[in-house]
């Protein structure tokens, strides 16, 4: 079979050069996102942005949710692709981050259809399960504390609608998921995941290596 191209460093600037359509306001926010403590390591990489979007835009997705919020850049991508009466809403559990992306929302005219929600993500999820109901999300994008990814997953199944897709970030982890030495509880989480996805029958499943691995898991109907 085929395999993997080494994506060595001149390969990934030729894929940026050729194929990124960053705009001036996405650019703006990573720079501003790139000047914060650990903004360098929370964003998502703006080909992943440019994924996130696409993605929205082919499953043709009216309800988004996503689970880490940080400055909102993935926000913004997401939220940019939706119909006008589309909703996202995005968690996190400090507003300190959020605040730092929504004057970029507001300047991209889309803040109107991001609904932001404050606190622990797994209580979060547990009260829109409530509010919206069970089947409500067309896709939902994890990307926040890694230990409570599999909770995430769990939640994202029960909000998701049958044919849906949950978009899972990090699960290559930094490469550190396939070093059986290394167990620090980030780690051992992803991996945990990693191997109950590869199982689990409630989903169709492809693991993009891009980025720090990108997991895409359809809901079967
Ligand atoms: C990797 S960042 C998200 C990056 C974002 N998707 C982007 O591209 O800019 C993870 C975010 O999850 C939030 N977070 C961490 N633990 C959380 C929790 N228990 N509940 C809700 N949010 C949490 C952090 O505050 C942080 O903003």
């Amino acid at each position: 079979m085929a395999d993997q191209i080494d994506a060595h460093p001149r390969l990934l600037e030729y894929v940026r050069n050729i194929s990124l359509r960053e705009d001036g306001i996405l650019r703006e926010l990573r720079e501003e996102t790139m000047a914060l403590p650990g903004g360098t390591v929370m964003q998502v990489m703006a080909e992943e942005g440019q994924l996130l979007e696409f993605l929205v835009r082919l499953t043709g997705a009216r309800r988004v949710l996503e689970v880490g919020t940080f400055t909102g850049y993935s926000t913004l991508c997401m939220a940019r692709a939706l119909p006008d009466d589309g909703i996202l809403v995005t968690c996190d559990i400090t507003q300190r981050w959020p605040e730092v992306g929504a004057p970029y929302w507001a300047r991209a005219g889309v803040s109107d259809r991001i609904d932001q929600r404050i606190g622990e993500a797994a209580k979060t999820l547990g009260e829109l399960a409530e509010e919206f109901g069970p089947e409500s999300f067309d896709l939902v994008f994890i990307d926040a504390d890694k230990t409570n990814y599999g909770n995430y997953y769990e939640h994202a199944l029960t909000l998701t609608r049958p044919g849906a897709l949950i978009v899972i970030d990090n699960t290559l982890f930094f490469g550190r998921v396939a070093d059986e030495s290394v167990d620090d509880p980030d780690t051992v989480a992803i991996r945990d995941l990693n191997a109950a996805l590869r199982d689990d029958a409630r989903v169709d499943l492809s693991l993009l290596v891009m980025a720090d691995g990108i997991t895409l898991a359809r809901k079967r109907p």
